[in-house]
């Protein structure tokens, strides 16, 4: 935490900020290390304070080892203003893209100085990625590579998605995982067509296509994998143009990550490729962002994103074609980029399953 304190401290100086006021659960979890719901951060150039509450004031001891732990027995923003007032914080950083306007406006209300708007001070932070980071990230990618092992054997005719979805969620728990990433997309049939078609209460049918997107949390980071599988009759030959169309431009867009490279360059290699095939008006998202503490994170391998890769950025690279009526395929790993390539994390054959 010692290092992440000190570059966003760097960061404070040149932003002429006493002080930043941290609410955000991942940032805060980031730069302290506490994994409480309720806390706030405050940071100056010598101090880092949590304020807590008594449900939170043993945990955080333990687990946010750098600050000093602070309960406050009125209310959090008394102790806050308290506090800005004994460090005589003159200027105060607060995270704009967090805190609500009614949160806005309490503090300017209670606190006598200027409040400076600040965005992505510590996501500019977390865009790359520590070792320690990455470790449990592969951990995180692991749970969901066994958990996709064991569920094929349960994607058969007349099993509801739902089911599915529920199923895995108890996989990944019992291998470790501390729950989902986010709601589980099982798209089967037509419904694959919907790029975040959560799990509903369809049957899965024979010859269906179904596209599974799920993820685990790992001590905090999160793992996000996509398979599209056919069930017991099949592949179509259109099944199979579309997949492998996918499967190609997946494999050229990884091949074409490595630091140095801009975000949007990749997403454009593997759209071109998709466009070529005929199907470019049936791409309809970016190809891929960050994950980290949380599933969706910055940079973005989309066409909007102007972000130069760096080593140790952790990329979601995954490219799908989706026809209305007819069905869908999204195929989707996690890489880290490397100065000359990434290291795809995922092990997981991507060849068109039978299930
Ligand atoms: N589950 C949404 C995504 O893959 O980004
Ligand atoms: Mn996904
Ligand atoms: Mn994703």
């Amino acid at each position: 935490m010692q290092t992440r304190l000190k570059m966003l401290r760097k960061k404070l100086v040149k932003e002429e900020m006493d002080a930043l006021l941290v609410n955000n659960p991942a940032n805060r979890r980031y730069l302290s290390g506490f994994t409480g719901t309720a806390g706030s951060l405050l940071i100056t150039q010598q101090e880092a304070i949590l304020v807590t509450d008594f449900r939170y004031t043993e945990q955080a001891k333990v687990e946010a080892v750098d600050y000093e732990i602070i309960e406050f027995k009125d209310t959090n923003l008394e102790m806050l203003n308290q506090l800005i007032i004994e460090q005589q914080i003159e200027v105060l950083g607060f995270e704009a893209e967090y805190e609500t306007y009614a949160q806005y406006l309490k503090y300017q209300d209670k606190f006598e100085l200027e409040l400076r708007a600040t965005k992505g001070l510590v996501k500019e932070l977390r865009k790359i990625k520590e070792q320690t980071e990455v470790t449990k990230i592969k951990e995180a990618v692991q749970i969901t590579e066994e958990a996709f092992s064991e569920i094929q054997q349960s994607l058969q005719p007349g099993v509801i998605e739902r089911e599915i979805a529920a199923e895995l969620e108890f996989l990944l728990r019992k291998k470790g995982a501390r729950g989902k990433s986010f709601d589980f997309i099982v798209a089967s049939g037509k419904r694959s067509a919907l790029p975040h078609g959560v799990a509903g209460e369809k049957e899965i049918e024979a010859g269906d296509l179904v596209t599974i997107d799920f993820g685990c949390l790992y001590q905090g980071y999160c793992s996000d994998m996509t398979r599209t599988v056919v069930v017991t009759d099949g592949p179509t030959e259109k099944q199979k143009e579309v997949y492998y169309t996918v499967l190609e431009a997946q494999q050229e867009a990884l091949k074409g990550i490595q630091a140095g490279v801009k975000a949007a360059d990749v997403d454009q290699i593997a759209r071109d490729i998709i466009t070529e095939a005929g199907y470019g008006d049936y791409f309809g998202h970016g190809l891929g962002h960050s994950v980290g503490l949380e599933i969706h994170e910055e940079p973005r391998l989309s066409l909007k994103d102007d972000t130069v890769l760096e080593p140790g950025m952790v990329l979601t690279v995954e490219p799908g074609i989706y026809l209305p009526d007819w069905g869908g395929v999204r195929i989707e790993d996690i890489v880290v980029v490397t100065e000359d390539g990434c290291q795809v994390l995922n092990k997981f054959s991507k060849e068109l399953i039978v299930v």
